[in-house]
């Protein structure tokens, strides 16, 4: 059955979010990899690569669908950070900015009746819990480290351990 054009559109729009997110968590590499924190900036590395397959896996669903892929501009963040702890809660609060849009394409897709966007954005809803849940991890371990530099430096190592 092919795609409604509701669906089509905020779909296409969460590929751009999820460019958005990308793009964010690239520039918060970036931002990282002029600290000694080369562990964190390869954290954030990662995270661009998991949100360009966000944005991918909605690309091939709307193909799927037969809808029309539409690649709209987003916005291009960039960010100066001082410390790990700054680059963690702006991915918090990307990413639960982005849970809302998730959520408000899934009420759409109850709306519409479209049973196999609500199967495929459960995905979504459940990937939502475990990032938010990893930012806030991460923000509460930098928090208990403080200026401890021991401790920074094996968060530091932990995070560059991440595959
Ligand atoms: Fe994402
Ligand atoms: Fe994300």
């Amino acid at each position: 059955m092919k795609i409604t054009k509701p669906i089509e559109d905020i779909l296409n729009k969460q590929i751009a979010y999820e460019f958005e997110a990308a793009y964010a968590y690239l520039s918060l590499a970036a931002a990282l990899g002029s600290t000694p924190y080369a562990g964190f900036a390869h954290w954030m590395r990662l995270q661009y690569e998991e949100e360009l397959e966000h944005a991918m896996k909605l690309f091939d669903y709307i193909q799927e669908r037969q809808g029309c892929v539409k690649l709209l501009k987003f916005e291009y963040p960039t960010y100066t950070i001082k410390t790990p702890l700054e680059a963690f809660k702006i991915a918090y609060d990307l990413e639960v900015e982005n849970t809302q849009h998730i959520h408000d394409a899934y009420a759409l897709s109850l709306k519409e009746n479209d049973l196999p966007s609500q199967v495929f954005l459960q995905w979504y809803i459940t990937e939502q819990v475990e990032e938010e849940d990893n930012c806030q991890k991460m923000i509460e371990a930098l928090e208990l480290a403080g200026t401890s530099l021991g401790a920074l430096f094996t968060l530091d190592r932990q995070a560059g351990s991440r595959k």
